[in-house]
């Protein structure tokens, strides 16, 4: 998305359209991704325990999570929109989630916000990657087309007046695609919503038996079932996060 387009894009300077690779464009929305909407807040109601907000670009679920006292990271691979986040008051850091990531294996929420399940163009690789983030009673919620369009993978880039970015992958998926890809994850399809014309689907981490038997540790500090409040309030604090969070920072 990725380069300079966007960039100037969440700086308010460019309006570049989504071209796709059979020349077909559309509008990027970075407005929306100012401020938060109904929409968002069906989804900030759905998260539970410590949230890691997956492409969190200028950051408003990150910190409208953290404002619903959500202990929440957002990792984006964009640093101005690192920036951005920050600035609005988010903990964020510049990662990519196939790269190391803080906190791995003991997210209780990974978030997939805005067509986030189009990042790197293969969503099944997408979910196992954050099939690997979540705790083994973890939760992923993953905003999906509307049901009835064409499952999509392809390269697409960035165009305005005249300038390109480079192609990238990414793919589109629908409300009524997302449970078999899910599953090939290892992750079940829980719940499907709309709201404010937009489409949601909860995939729960299927534990394995081994899973499934296993205490939290002491210093577990992000992983807490979601069943379970006084232990999420230990060990999912918005303090073990932003710890987490600033040891990953001082390490790279
Ligand atoms: C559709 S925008 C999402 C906007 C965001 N959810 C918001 O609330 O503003 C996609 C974001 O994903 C980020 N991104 C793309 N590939 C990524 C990757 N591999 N790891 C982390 N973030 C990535 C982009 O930099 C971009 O900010």
């Amino acid at each position: 998305m990725i380069g300079e387009l966007y960039e100037h894009a969440l700086a308010g300077r460019a309006r570049p359209e989504i071209e796709h690779a059979d020349g077909s464009r559309m509008p990027l929305t970075v407005d929306d991704w100012f401020h938060t909407s109904v929409g968002d807040r069906s989804i900030v109601d759905r998260c539970q325990g410590a949230t890691l907000d997956v492409g969190s670009g200028p950051g408003r679920l990150t910190v409208a999570l953290a404002e619903r006292g959500i202990p929440a990271l957002g990792i984006d691979i964009t640093p101005y929109a690192v920036h951005i986040a920050r600035a609005a008051g988010a903990l964020a850091l510049l990662r990519d989630v196939f790269g190391r990531v803080p906190g791995t294996g003991r997210w209780m929420t990974v978030l997939l916000a805005d067509g986030n399940i189009g990042i790197g163009g293969d969503p099944a690789a997408l979910l196992r990657r954050v099939s690997e983030l979540l705790t083994p009673m973890g939760q992923a919620l993953v905003e999906v087309q509307a049901p009835g369009k064409p499952l999509r993978k392809e390269q697409v880039r960035l165009r305005h007046a005249g300038l390109t970015s480079a192609w990238f992958p990414w793919a589109y998926v629908g409300a009524d695609q997302i449970g078999d890809i899910a599953e090939d994850a290892g992750l079940a399809p829980v719940e499907t919503w709309s709201a404010d014309g937009r489409w949601f689907a909860v995939l729960r981490k299927v534990p394995a038996p081994a899973d499934a038997d296993t205490e939290p540790s002491d210093d577990d500090d992000l992983a807490a079932p979601c069943d379970d409040r006084a232990t999420s309030a230990r060990l999912g604090s918005a303090a073990a996060v932003r710890e987490t969070a600033g040891a990953a920072e001082s390490e790279a």
